[in-house]
Parts: C-alpha cells; sequence; structure tokens
C-alpha cells in the first residue's frame, strides 16, 4: 500500500501553518513535517485576534516557513500527491492570504498534482487520527462516532457513521464556547486567550461556588447558547463590585480577590462544560455511539478531559473519548492535510475562495 504524501496550509485565524503528512489507505497517518507559528502574542493585548493584524502576519510568516518546508521536500526527495489549503471558514483576509500563496507555490513548484480547498471543521474533526491510540485495525468499532468540536469560533455537536458520513445534531445559536471563556477572562482582567488563563485559576476554586445558568442544558434538542452565561457572570461581577454600570474593560480599577477569582472561574468552567458533557451523552444514547471525540482549541481544557471521560458511558460501559495530542488541538495545517485527503479520495472538495461562513453540510444519512 503506497502512501499519500499531502502538502497542507492553514491560515483561517491566528495561526499559520504548514504540514507535510504521508497517509495509507487504511487512514494510518504519519506527520513528516509540520509548522506553527502562532500569533498569539501579536493579538493578546487586544483581547482578540484582529483580521488585519493576522493577513499581516500570516504574510510574514508563510514565506519563512515555506523555505524551510521546502529544504525538508528536497532533503527527504519527496514529491507531494495533493496540495491543501483551507478555504473556510474563518478570517476571509487571513485565508486569502494562505489561498493565494499555496496557489502560488501549486503553479510554480508542482502543477501536476491537484490543488484542493479544505473546510477547516473537517479537519479539526479528522484530528482524532493522530491521537497515539488510534488503531486503523480498529477502525470500524469506532462507529457510530459522536463529534464535539468546541473553539473559540465553534460549537458542534454531530455524529459521524463512518469517516465520510456526517449528520449535525446541534450547534451554538450565539458565542462558542471558547469565546466565552476569552470574554469571561476579560472580566477578570485575564490576558487572550481566556480558555488556559481561566482553568489555572480555577484550580484554586469551588466550582460549586457560585450555580451560574448552564442555558440550554435541559432543552431536548442538541444545541448550545453561552452568551447567557457570560451575561451572568458580568452581573455577579458586578453584584460583587457594588458597581451596577461596571463593564470590566481593560483599563478598569477594579480588583476582586484571588478567592473570588478563582471561585468565580471554576463555577463558570463548570457551567460552560456541563451542556457539552450531558448532550454528549444523550448523543451516545440516541444514536447508539461506540466511541467520541473532541477536537478544537477548548479540547485542550484538562478539565473538559477528566469532566468527559469520568461522565461518558454506553450501557454502563466507558466509551473511548478521543482527544487530539495538544498540538493538533490548536489550528494547525497537519489536520487539513488529512482532511483534504479524504475530501479528495471521495470528491468532497472546495473551491479556492475564502469562505468566512462554511457550514458542515449534514447528510442525514444515518
Ligand atoms: O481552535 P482554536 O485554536 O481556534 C479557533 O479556531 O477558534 O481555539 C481557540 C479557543 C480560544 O477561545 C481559547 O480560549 C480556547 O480555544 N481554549 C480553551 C482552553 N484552551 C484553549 N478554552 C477552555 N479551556 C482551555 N483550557
Ligand atoms: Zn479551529
Amino acid at each position: 500500500m503506497q502512501p499519500k504524501y499531502v502538502l497542507a496550509c492553514e491560515t483561517s485565524c491566528d495561526e499559520t501553518s504548514l504540514a507535510l503528512v504521508s497517509i495509507q489507505e487504511d487512514f494510518s497517518v504519519e506527520v513528516l513535517y509540520h509548522e506553527i507559528a502562532s500569533q498569539v502574542d501579536v493579538h493578546a493585548s487586544f483581547g482578540g485576534v484582529v483580521p488585519n493584524l493576522a493577513k499581516r502576519e500570516h504574510q510574514k510568516n508563510l514565506p519563512l516557513l515555506w523555505e524551510k518546508c521546502r529544504v525538508f521536500l528536497s532533503e527527504s526527495s519527496i514529491h507531494p500527491d495533493l496540495m491543501a489549503v483551507t478555504v473556510g471558514p474563518g478570517l476571509e483576509p487571513a485565508l486569502w492570504q494562505g489561498i493565494s500563496f499555496f496557489s502560488d507555490i501549486h503553479k510554480d513548484v508542482y502543477p501536476d498534482i491537484p490543488l484542493v480547498g479544505v473546510n477547516h471543521l473537517e479537519g479539526h474533526i479528522y484530528s482524532f487520527l493522530f491521537h497515539p491510540s488510534f488503531d486503523p485495525k480498529n477502525i470500524k468499532d469506532l462507529f457510530p462516532m459522536v463529534s464535539l468540536l468546541v473553539s473559540g469560533g465553534h460549537t458542534i455537536l454531530g455524529v459521524l457513521s463512518d469517516m465520510y458520513t456526517y449528520r449535525l445534531l446541534g450547534e451554538t445559536k450565539d458565542d462558542a464556547v471558547g469565546e466565552s471563556f476569552d470574554k469571561v477572562a476579560r472580566l477578570l482582567g485575564l490576558p487572550y486567550p481566556g480558555g488556559p488563563q481561566i482553568e489555572r485559576i480555577a484550580q484554586d476554586g469551588d466550582m460549586h461556588a457560585y450555580p451560574f445558568p448552564s442555558p440550554l442544558l435541559h432543552s431536548p434538542e442538541y444545541d448550545f447558547s453561552y452568551s447567557g452565561l457570560k451575561t451572568a457572570v458580568l452581573y455577579h461581577l458586578r453584584n460583587i463590585s457594588g458597581d451596577s454600570s461596571q463593564s470590566f474593560s481593560p483599563g478598569s480599577q477594579v480588583s476582586f480577590s484571588d478567592t473570588v477569582r478563582a471561585n468565580t472561574a471554576a463555577s463558570f468552567q463548570y457551567a460552560a462544560f456541563r451542556p457539552l458533557v450531558e448532550k454528549t451523552q444523550r448523543a451516545l444514547d440516541e444514536y447508539h455511539g461506540k466511541s467520541v471525540v473532541v477536537s478544537g482549541g477548548v479540547s485542550a481544557s484538562t478539565f473538559l478531559r477528566t469532566y468527559l471521560e469520568n461522565s461518558v458511558s454506553t450501557s454502563g460501559y466507558t466509551v473511548p473519548v478521543f482527544f487530539p495530542p495538544f498540538a493538533y488541538c490548536q489550528d494547525n495545517a497537519a489536520m487539513i492535510a488529512v482532511a483534504g485527503y479524504i475530501g479528495h479520495k471521495i470528491g468532497r472538495t472546495y473551491p479556492l475562495e475564502a469562505q468566512g461562513i462554511l457550514n458542515l453540510s449534514s447528510s442525514g444519512a444515518l
């Protein structure tokens, strides 16, 4: 069985990444070259990603990463079989940087192979293939697979009946879960990205100190909502500070005790993750799921990992829960290589045009 070599590029948000991945027919993957240039420091002081700054950073980083990748390709004498680039969803100015850069390399260096557009969300979903305990020999035993995609831009629950067939169950009606961590971190005076900061200070807090609401927790559908939870945290902090109009914007002079901060972070984190865990369990029950795969930046949360692994089961049996290794939780080009390979194989590719909004199509095939 000959592996296919896929050269991929990711620039949808604040990570510039190039990768060369070898993929076998049975979905064994080996990452041969992988580089991620993170822009987190550039955006940190703004409390979120600034699209034009992201575009400028991608423009600066892409040639630098390509130079290293080109050396690797020539020294290893590997000629890629396929090129794949993220076309959406994401920040359009950032996406265009990757698309035009890769289109030029395609034209100048590898005009003999296809270049395909990839849906970034499919990349996150397939990142379970990088998990060290994933064994291609047992792949059939993992389906139906419940997929929870949680990032700064998305909160999506779905089911895969096989590697190619996805059914969307629900998604957020407003803020994404990662976005709510970023907003609550700002209220607490913590820098961007907020998730790791909240998790860090929550370790010293009591998650039952403040009973924040988990919107849509008991609703029968699989959708999520996070803007109400963020507002509840705002009102709670206003209440404690005694200032009912305080916005806690950067530079505000309000400060809280370490105990209040830790308890607020822990209680918020619990309220934010409860619907994710409970609806994942519900999806497992309804669709007779055999495994769970969690992906996206929020899947880096150790608290979420432990909470899910200890909670989900099928008929009393614990099901395997796959979290990608930390390097593949954040945005990266290796996952784009895998999604590009699978998409190309079944003819599900996307036009080479930036699409800020791009959904996961629901095949309804289950
Ligand atoms: O997938 P990603 O790198 O970028 C997007 O496509 O959005 O996800 C970044 C998001 C940020 O909102 C960040 O706060 C969140 O993932 N995040 C976390 C944790 N680590 C990162 N959220 C909660 N807990 C964490 N430990
Ligand atoms: Zn992402």
